[in-house]
């Protein structure tokens, strides 16, 4: 495993589920691997965060971010 700085956590329990954290997890990654990015990013898929309402729900550079969207998280990185 390749050394990472950070870390992106994004939510799997089952509200988020259901907000579409998998095809969140996928534009995360297709994000990460674009060039500035690539090899500085870990993403953590966790438990519930208890944001449930607000899902998917990921946590970036000690930030919540509700209703995430791998847009918002451009801004972020
Ligand atoms: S299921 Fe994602 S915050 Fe609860």
């Amino acid at each position: 495993m390749g050394k990472y700085r950070k870390f992106i956590f994004v939510c799997t329990g089952s509200d988020c589920k259901e907000n579409g954290c998998k095809s969140l997890l996928k534009d995360i990654d297709q994000l990460l691997k674009t060039d500035p990015h690539k090899g500085k990013w870990k993403v953590v898929k966790t438990k519930c965060m208890d944001f449930c309402k607000s899902g998917p729900v990921g946590v970036v550079n000690n930030e919540v971010i509700k209703r995430m969207k791998a847009e918002d998280l451009r801004e972020k990185l």
